[in-house]
């Protein structure tokens, strides 16, 4: 079976007949002779098939073609005219930031993105965006000091054609909020308690909460991973399940979600995520039932990242537990499950952290809000914070690491 695909490739419209099941990279690669796309871990991981959709960076080893229809795809070949690329292949071949090359396609693609984002990213922070691209040569030295190079110079001799390209990207994400608000969503407001925007050792933050206590190892079953999580909350057992049992306060406190229709215990929304490697926005339905007397919810809840087209289901149980000096605890059981091209993500370790750590921020959250509950109507949204998760994450394992082999 084929489909019918139509979309820009270096500015040129092309169409074919292709199998839904072909890969963005296997079809620039195969049929578009596009070989400057390299394939190394085709799992979403390494970055060397790193090309632009619509100008944002994607992994085309875990994108199917046909998810680009009507979409605008930049490979390392279409950089001819782009005076930002200009300057970055200088910077990298001056700087040694290339040996065999192969992960270079993909570097550059993701340096650009970089650089167009974030003008004023320093050492920590250019490393830590590259951290998704992985290069067995160069030691990733000469790397950073390239785009640093670049990110230097546009200070010091602003190009125009830059700016042009820097605010057509801020457009882009504008014009992304006008369309959700023109589809009569909304986007939650979301609140960090505490700011992890640097490394910090501890990571973990909480001003008043206790570590999220781990009761159980992930368990994975025929029907996903399940995470068995508690966390304390300084608040009466009666005000936090009047709270969690409201479906757009809990969403509120939930990094990167949004709602779209409420009706009753369904709600429709979506969630998009960064992380590392990881980048989805899934949109889907969810329904709440309710056991009152238990003080017991259960979210079911399904849906679709829309570009790499790959489902998620899952099935939150949280209990409300009351606990001494009237305060109380939250069980969270999460059994979670992906299938399609990010499905390899749902059985490492390192996202079953990254769940974790959402719960912590989702606990911190409910704090904020239960302590100010007009911090909704005056705190800007705050986007989930990608960078310090992953460091956070990273801190704990080699700690962890170092711990075990005392
Ligand atoms: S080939 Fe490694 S991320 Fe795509
Ligand atoms: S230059 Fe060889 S993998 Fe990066």
């Amino acid at each position: 079976m084929t489909t019918r695909l139509s979309l820009q490739i270096n500015g040129r419209t092309v169409a074919y007949e292709v199998s839904p099941r072909t890969h963005l990279g296997d079809f620039l690669r195969e049929q578009e002779k596009l070989t400057g796309t390299h394939l190394g871990c085709e799992h979403g991981v390494c970055g060397a098939c790193v090309v632009l959709v619509d100008d944002q960076p994607i992994r085309s080893c875990i994108t199917y073609a046909v998810a680009c229809e009507g979409r605008s795809v930049t490979t390392i070949e279409g950089y001819d005219s782009d005076p930002l690329m200009a300057k970055l292949r200088h910077a990298f071949s001056s700087h040694h930031a290339l040996q065999c090359g192969y992960c270079t396609p993909g570097m550059l693609a993701t340096a650009r993105d970089i650089v167009l984002r974030l003008p004023d990213a320093n050492e920590r922070v250019v490393r830590a965006e590259l951290s998704g691209n992985l290069c067995r040569c160069t030691g990733y030295l000469g790397i950073v000091e390239a785009i640093l190079f670049v990110l230097h110079d546009l200070k010091q001799t602003p190009d125009a054609r830059v700016e042009a390209l820097r605010s057509s990207k801020v457009l882009q994400h504008q014009l992304a909020d006008n369309t959700r608000i023109q589809n009569n969503t909304l986007p939650f407001q979301t609140f960090s308690a505490h700011d992890v925007s640097s490394v910090d050792p501890n990571m973990r933050g909480g001003h008043s909460i206790p570590a999220a206590a781990l009761e159980d190892s992930p368990q994975l079953t025929t029907n996903g991973t399940t995470i068995l999580e508690s966390f304390d909350l300084p608040f009466s057992a009666t005000t936090v399940w009047l709270m969690m049992i409201d479906l757009p306060a809990v969403a509120r406190c939930l990094p990167g979600a949004f709602i779209s229709t409420l009706e009753a215990d369904r709600v429709q929304g979506g969630i998009s995520l960064k992380f590392g490697p990881m980048q989805a926005a899934f949109d889907g339905v969810a329904t709440m039932s309710i056991d009152e007397h238990n003080q017991t919810a259960i979210l079911n809840g399904n849906g679709k990242d829309r570009l790499s087209q790959s489902r998620a289901s899952a099935k939150i149980t949280y209990r409300i537990e009351s606990i001494e000096h009237g305060h109380s605890r939250v069980h969270v059981n999460m059994l979670y499950s992906l299938q399609g091209p990010l499905a390899q993500f749902s059985r490492s370790g390192i996202v079953q952290d990254f769940v974790r750590r959402m719960i912590k921020i989702f606990a911190d959250n409910i704090v904020l809000s239960l302590t100010d509950p007009n911090q909704s109507l005056t705190q800007q949204p705050q986007a989930l914070r990608p960078l310090a998760l992953f460091f956070g994450i990273f801190w704990d394992r080699l700690r962890n690491l170092f711990s075990r082999s005392k």
